[in-house]
Protein backbone atom coordinates (compact mmCIF):
# COMPACT_ATOMS: atom_id res chain seq x y z
CA UNK A 1 0.00 0.00 0.00
CA UNK A 2 1.46 3.26 -0.84
CA UNK A 3 1.90 5.82 2.16
CA UNK A 4 0.14 9.03 1.34
CA UNK A 5 2.44 12.13 0.40
CA UNK A 6 2.30 14.31 3.61
CA UNK A 7 2.75 18.36 3.61
CA UNK A 8 3.43 20.64 5.97
CA UNK A 9 2.24 23.83 5.50
CA UNK A 10 2.85 26.87 7.92
CA UNK A 11 3.63 30.96 7.62
CA UNK A 12 3.83 34.08 9.70
CA UNK A 13 6.43 32.99 12.41
CA UNK A 14 7.70 36.58 12.54
CA UNK A 15 10.96 36.24 14.22
CA UNK A 16 12.52 39.41 15.67
CA UNK A 17 15.56 40.36 17.09
CA UNK A 18 15.91 42.49 19.80
CA UNK A 19 15.77 46.20 19.05
CA UNK A 20 18.70 48.13 20.52
CA UNK A 21 21.02 45.88 18.08
CA UNK A 22 19.26 47.73 15.62
CA UNK A 23 21.38 50.46 13.85
CA UNK A 24 20.21 53.95 13.64
CA UNK A 25 19.81 54.30 9.90
CA UNK A 26 16.87 51.58 10.42
CA UNK A 27 14.83 53.91 12.28
CA UNK A 28 14.36 56.26 9.45
CA UNK A 29 11.79 54.51 7.85
CA UNK A 30 8.58 52.91 8.25
CA UNK A 31 10.66 50.27 10.72
CA UNK A 32 10.51 53.27 13.29
CA UNK A 33 7.36 52.76 13.49
CA UNK A 34 6.85 48.40 13.35
CA UNK A 35 9.87 48.70 16.06
CA UNK A 36 7.62 51.15 18.18
CA UNK A 37 5.05 48.45 17.69
CA UNK A 38 7.22 45.94 18.63
CA UNK A 39 7.94 47.70 21.92
CA UNK A 40 4.78 48.14 22.71
CA UNK A 41 3.97 44.87 22.95
CA UNK A 42 3.30 42.68 19.76
CA UNK A 43 6.73 40.96 19.95
CA UNK A 44 5.97 39.32 23.43
CA UNK A 45 3.21 37.12 21.27
CA UNK A 46 6.47 35.99 19.70
CA UNK A 47 8.56 35.43 22.50
CA UNK A 48 8.88 31.60 22.15
CA UNK A 49 9.15 31.47 18.42
CA UNK A 50 12.56 29.64 18.61
CA UNK A 51 10.92 26.64 21.76
CA UNK A 52 7.76 26.78 19.13
CA UNK A 53 10.15 25.91 15.65
CA UNK A 54 12.20 23.52 17.21
CA UNK A 55 8.63 21.76 18.50
CA UNK A 56 7.68 22.16 14.75
CA UNK A 57 10.92 20.09 13.77
CA UNK A 58 9.77 17.56 16.24
CA UNK A 59 6.18 17.29 14.68
CA UNK A 60 7.79 16.90 11.22
CA UNK A 61 10.04 14.16 11.64
CA UNK A 62 7.27 12.30 14.07
CA UNK A 63 4.81 12.59 11.33
CA UNK A 64 6.97 11.56 8.58
CA UNK A 65 6.42 14.71 6.79
CA UNK A 66 7.61 14.64 3.25
CA UNK A 67 7.54 18.82 1.75
CA UNK A 68 7.23 21.68 3.89
CA UNK A 69 5.53 24.72 2.19
CA UNK A 70 6.32 28.26 4.46
CA UNK A 71 4.00 31.17 3.11
CA UNK A 72 6.03 33.91 4.54
CA UNK A 73 6.46 36.61 6.90
CA UNK A 74 9.36 35.10 8.69
CA UNK A 75 10.51 38.59 10.34
CA UNK A 76 9.07 41.46 11.94
CA UNK A 77 11.09 44.04 10.83
CA UNK A 78 12.86 42.70 7.61
CA UNK A 79 16.23 43.28 8.88
CA UNK A 80 18.93 41.03 7.53
CA UNK A 81 19.47 39.99 10.90
CA UNK A 82 15.72 38.66 11.52
CA UNK A 83 16.40 36.80 8.33
CA UNK A 84 19.72 35.35 9.09
CA UNK A 85 17.82 34.18 12.31
CA UNK A 86 15.11 32.67 10.74
CA UNK A 87 17.29 31.09 8.10
CA UNK A 88 19.27 29.42 11.01
CA UNK A 89 16.38 28.19 12.72
CA UNK A 90 14.57 26.45 9.83
CA UNK A 91 17.66 25.09 8.03
CA UNK A 92 16.56 21.75 9.60
CA UNK A 93 13.25 21.78 7.88
CA UNK A 94 15.00 22.66 4.26
CA UNK A 95 16.89 19.56 4.06
CA UNK A 96 16.72 18.35 0.89
CA UNK A 97 16.34 21.60 -0.22
CA UNK A 98 13.65 20.66 -3.75
CA UNK A 99 11.50 19.75 -0.37
CA UNK A 100 11.04 23.24 1.20
CA UNK A 101 8.83 25.82 -1.07
CA UNK A 102 8.78 29.04 0.40
CA UNK A 103 7.63 32.68 -0.30
CA UNK A 104 8.09 36.51 1.33
CA UNK A 105 5.93 37.60 2.93
CA UNK A 106 5.33 41.74 3.32
CA UNK A 107 7.65 41.46 6.48
CA UNK A 108 10.24 40.18 5.21
CA UNK A 109 10.46 42.78 2.15
CA UNK A 110 9.25 45.76 4.95
CA UNK A 111 10.94 48.53 3.43
CA UNK A 112 12.34 49.58 -0.10
CA UNK A 113 16.11 49.90 0.12
CA UNK A 114 16.86 49.28 -3.25
CA UNK A 115 18.02 45.43 -2.09
CA UNK A 116 14.85 43.95 -0.21
CA UNK A 117 13.89 41.51 -2.51
CA UNK A 118 17.37 40.11 -2.99
CA UNK A 119 18.24 40.13 1.08
CA UNK A 120 15.34 37.74 0.91
CA UNK A 121 17.30 35.57 -1.81
CA UNK A 122 20.47 35.58 -0.47
CA UNK A 123 18.85 33.69 2.56
CA UNK A 124 16.84 31.81 1.01
CA UNK A 125 17.86 30.84 -2.27
CA UNK A 126 19.37 27.75 -1.86
CA UNK A 127 15.54 26.47 -1.52
CA UNK A 128 14.34 28.92 -4.06
CA UNK A 129 15.35 26.11 -7.39
CA UNK A 130 12.23 26.52 -9.97
CA UNK A 131 12.16 23.40 -12.03
CA UNK A 132 10.47 25.33 -15.02
CA UNK A 133 12.51 28.82 -14.77
CA UNK A 134 11.17 29.70 -18.50
CA UNK A 135 8.06 30.60 -16.51
CA UNK A 136 9.75 33.38 -14.17
CA UNK A 137 8.55 36.91 -15.11
CA UNK A 138 10.57 39.01 -12.13
CA UNK A 139 12.57 37.45 -9.70
CA UNK A 140 12.69 34.11 -8.68
CA UNK A 141 8.50 34.10 -9.64
CA UNK A 142 6.21 32.00 -10.18
CA UNK A 143 8.36 29.30 -8.70
CA UNK A 144 6.94 25.98 -10.03
CA UNK A 145 8.58 22.53 -8.10
CA UNK A 146 7.09 18.99 -9.44
CA UNK A 147 6.29 16.71 -6.74
CA UNK A 148 6.95 12.77 -7.95
CA UNK A 149 4.39 12.24 -10.82
CA UNK A 150 1.01 13.44 -8.27
CA UNK A 151 1.40 16.71 -7.47
CA UNK A 152 3.09 20.11 -8.04
CA UNK A 153 3.58 23.89 -5.97
CA UNK A 154 3.27 27.40 -7.85
CA UNK A 155 4.50 30.08 -5.96
CA UNK A 156 3.28 33.46 -6.97
CA UNK A 157 4.73 36.33 -5.23
CA UNK A 158 2.48 39.11 -3.46
CA UNK A 159 4.99 40.84 -1.10
CA UNK A 160 5.79 44.30 -1.69
CA UNK A 161 7.70 46.56 0.16
CA UNK A 162 4.86 49.87 1.41
CA UNK A 163 6.65 52.85 2.67
CA UNK A 164 3.78 54.14 3.88
CA UNK A 165 3.36 53.20 7.72
CA UNK A 166 -0.61 52.85 7.27
CA UNK A 167 -0.42 50.40 4.17
CA UNK A 168 0.49 46.54 4.18
CA UNK A 169 -1.37 45.71 1.38
CA UNK A 170 0.14 43.03 -1.52
CA UNK A 171 0.09 42.71 -5.00
CA UNK A 172 0.25 40.06 -7.52
CA UNK A 173 1.99 41.77 -9.95
CA UNK A 174 -0.14 41.38 -13.59
CA UNK A 175 2.87 39.14 -15.56
CA UNK A 176 3.14 36.35 -12.24
CA UNK A 177 -0.57 36.28 -13.00
CA UNK A 178 -0.40 36.05 -16.62
CA UNK A 179 2.54 33.40 -16.37
CA UNK A 180 0.25 31.62 -13.71
CA UNK A 181 -2.66 31.47 -16.18
CA UNK A 182 0.03 29.84 -18.71
CA UNK A 183 1.54 27.35 -16.63
CA UNK A 184 -1.70 26.20 -15.51
CA UNK A 185 -2.07 24.83 -18.80
CA UNK A 186 1.50 23.70 -19.28
CA UNK A 187 1.26 19.78 -20.10
CA UNK A 188 3.46 18.83 -17.36
CA UNK A 189 1.11 19.83 -14.84
CA UNK A 190 -1.80 18.06 -16.19
CA UNK A 191 -2.63 15.21 -14.06
CA UNK A 192 -1.16 16.86 -10.67
CA UNK A 193 -2.52 17.86 -7.73
CA UNK A 194 -2.22 22.11 -8.01
CA UNK A 195 -0.89 23.60 -5.35
CA UNK A 196 -0.76 27.33 -5.25
CA UNK A 197 0.97 29.46 -3.19
CA UNK A 198 1.31 33.40 -1.84
CA UNK A 199 1.26 34.89 0.99
CA UNK A 200 -1.43 37.12 1.23
CA UNK A 201 -5.00 36.27 1.59
CA UNK A 202 -7.58 36.41 -1.33
CA UNK A 203 -10.63 36.17 0.79
CA UNK A 204 -11.18 36.23 4.84
CA UNK A 205 -12.17 33.27 6.75
CA UNK A 206 -15.88 34.38 6.61
CA UNK A 207 -15.80 34.91 2.21
CA UNK A 208 -15.07 38.98 2.38
CA UNK A 209 -12.67 40.67 0.86
CA UNK A 210 -9.28 41.90 3.32
CA UNK A 211 -9.06 45.87 4.17
CA UNK A 212 -7.75 47.60 0.97
CA UNK A 213 -4.92 48.56 3.27
CA UNK A 214 -4.58 45.20 4.38
CA UNK A 215 -5.70 42.26 1.81
CA UNK A 216 -4.18 41.73 -1.78
CA UNK A 217 -5.62 44.29 -3.99
CA UNK A 218 -5.58 41.78 -7.71
CA UNK A 219 -7.72 39.06 -5.18
CA UNK A 220 -10.08 38.35 -7.82
CA UNK A 221 -7.83 38.25 -10.57
CA UNK A 222 -5.77 35.57 -8.86
CA UNK A 223 -8.95 33.83 -8.16
CA UNK A 224 -9.95 34.05 -11.89
CA UNK A 225 -6.34 32.77 -12.86
CA UNK A 226 -7.34 29.65 -10.39
CA UNK A 227 -10.42 28.92 -11.46
CA UNK A 228 -9.24 26.20 -14.03
CA UNK A 229 -8.01 24.18 -11.53
CA UNK A 230 -10.02 21.11 -11.55
CA UNK A 231 -7.54 19.42 -8.45
CA UNK A 232 -5.73 22.30 -6.03
CA UNK A 233 -5.96 23.59 -3.26
CA UNK A 234 -4.58 28.09 -2.83
CA UNK A 235 -2.25 27.97 0.13
CA UNK A 236 -1.84 31.63 2.14
CA UNK A 237 -0.81 33.54 5.59
CA UNK A 238 -0.78 36.84 6.39
CA UNK A 239 -4.12 36.55 8.13
CA UNK A 240 -3.04 35.04 11.75
CA UNK A 241 -5.71 32.98 12.09
CA UNK A 242 -5.42 29.35 10.61
CA UNK A 243 -8.94 28.63 8.58
CA UNK A 244 -9.69 26.80 5.73
CA UNK A 245 -13.16 27.85 3.30
CA UNK A 246 -14.40 27.45 -0.13
CA UNK A 247 -15.51 30.27 -2.52
CA UNK A 248 -17.78 30.21 -5.36
CA UNK A 249 -14.75 31.58 -7.90
CA UNK A 250 -12.42 28.77 -7.92
CA UNK A 251 -12.73 24.69 -7.50
CA UNK A 252 -9.53 24.71 -5.21
CA UNK A 253 -10.64 25.27 -1.20
CA UNK A 254 -8.37 28.17 0.45
CA UNK A 255 -6.54 27.29 3.65
CA UNK A 256 -4.87 29.83 5.78
CA UNK A 257 -2.40 28.60 7.55
CA UNK A 258 -2.12 31.53 10.04
CA UNK A 259 0.85 31.72 12.52
CA UNK A 260 2.53 28.81 13.76
CA UNK A 261 3.99 30.39 16.61
CA UNK A 262 1.97 34.02 17.32
CA UNK A 263 1.08 33.22 21.62
CA UNK A 264 -2.68 32.23 21.80
CA UNK A 265 -3.04 31.76 17.57
CA UNK A 266 -0.82 29.13 16.71
CA UNK A 267 -1.66 26.72 13.99
CA UNK A 268 -0.80 25.12 10.36
CA UNK A 269 -2.15 22.49 7.90
CA UNK A 270 -1.02 18.91 6.99
CA UNK A 271 -1.99 18.10 3.65
CA UNK A 272 -2.20 14.51 3.27
CA UNK A 273 -2.44 13.68 -0.94
CA UNK A 274 -2.75 9.75 -1.88
CA UNK A 275 -3.52 9.70 -5.68
CA UNK A 276 -5.41 13.16 -6.47
CA UNK A 277 -7.31 12.54 -3.14
CA UNK A 278 -6.04 15.13 -0.98
CA UNK A 279 -7.10 15.13 3.40
CA UNK A 280 -6.04 18.43 5.24
CA UNK A 281 -5.68 18.00 9.25
CA UNK A 282 -5.38 21.26 11.43
CA UNK A 283 -2.59 21.84 13.69
CA UNK A 284 -2.70 23.08 17.15
CA UNK A 285 -0.68 23.96 19.94
CA UNK A 286 -1.05 22.23 23.31
CA UNK A 287 1.81 24.26 25.38
CA UNK A 288 4.41 21.88 24.77
CA UNK A 289 4.09 19.98 21.40
CA UNK A 290 2.62 20.98 18.18
CA UNK A 291 -0.48 18.14 17.47
CA UNK A 292 -3.61 17.28 15.39
CA UNK A 293 -6.71 19.13 16.54
CA UNK A 294 -8.89 16.24 15.44
FE1 LIG B 1 2.12 38.06 9.51
FE1 LIG C 1 1.89 39.49 6.22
Amino acid sequence: MNTPLRILHFSDIHVNIQIRHMHWKKWFSKRAIGAVNLLRGRAKYFDETEEKLAALLRFKEENSIDIVINTGDYTALGLKSELTLARQMLEPMMTPPQNYITVPGNHDIYVHEGNSHYRFSEQFCSVLQNDLPEYCRGGHWPLIRLVGDEAAVIAVNSARPNPLPWVSSGEIPPEQLESLGDILKDERLQGRFLFVITHYAPRLSNGQDDKKLHGLINADEFLKTCSGIENGAILFGHIHKTYRLHVPEVKSELFCAGSATMEGHEGCWVYELEGQNMEARQVGWNGKEYCFTA
